[in-house]
């Protein structure tokens, strides 16, 4: 099993080596990090499973890719050359179709395996780190930091969220300050709450400066 994680490691660290959008390589390791943790606390699943699936999660992810289906290609290819079971290898694939938050549209999930990857993934959405990455993120898509012309989006489409007119302010409202109530596990309700504290605190300060009221 380690030399299958070990592999599985070398192949994200070369894709993902140079991402600047907040995907790099230490995100899929942060993601693995929190999924052991959530393991751990919530004493179920399949280490092999979610270890696999969190550093695989964003391989196909539409954001990342001019086109996701050679990516899918690819992750199928790179996963026959190890040796797993037919029933992992579709488990593991299962739980990277339906990690995305989708603006909203994600889908139902299953095992106790796509919880805690989610989860996981999530975590690493809000607080400190959350905030670093939708910036950087934001940055690379080229939008501001805030425009305040722009209304704020309840519910979209998919197609709404990747392509209309956003700014990262507008993300945490679009987004990161839902995820503590769509949290999947027990565990992973206790622990957004004091990244989604963080937030709201982050939140308050940018706008009492952006206003000048400091
Ligand atoms: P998922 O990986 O669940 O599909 P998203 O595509 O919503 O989630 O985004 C992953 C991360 O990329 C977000 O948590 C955020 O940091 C960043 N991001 C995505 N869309 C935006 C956006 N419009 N503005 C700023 N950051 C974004
Ligand atoms: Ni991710």
């Amino acid at each position: 099993m380690n030399e299958i994680i070990k592999a599985t490691e070398t192949f994200i660290k070369t894709r993902f080596a140079h991402d600047s959008s907040g995907h790099d390589w230490y995100h899929m390791e942060r993601v693995r990090k929190n999924a052991r943790k959530l393991y751990e606390l919530e004493q179920q699943g399949d280490l092999f499973i979610i270890e696999m699936a969190a550093l695989l999660h964003d391989y196909i992810d539409e954001k990342l890719h001019d086109s996701p289906d050679e990516a899918r290609e690819e992750l199928i290819d790179f996963l026959h050359t190890l040796s797993i079971s037919d029933t992992d290898l579709q488990h593991i694939l299962e739980i990277i179709d339906s990690i995305s938050y989708k603006g909203g549209n994600e889908a139902k999930l299953k095992t106790i395996e796509a919880k805690i990857v989610r989860d996981a993934d999530r975590l690493d959405a809000i607080g400190a780190i959350g905030i670093a990455r939708t910036f950087a993120f934001g940055g690379k898509k080229g939008q501001l930091m805030y425009d305040p012309t722009i209304d704020i989006r309840e519910n979209m489409t998919i197609e709404e969220y990747r392509n209309e007119k956003s700014s990262s302010v507008h993300h945490f409202y679009e987004k990161l300050l839902k995820l503590k109530d769509l949290m999947q596990t027990e565990n992973g309700k206790k622990l957004a709450s004091e990244r989604h504290e963080f937030m709201v605190q982050f939140l308050n300060q940018f706008f009492k400066e952006w206003n000048g009221e400091i």
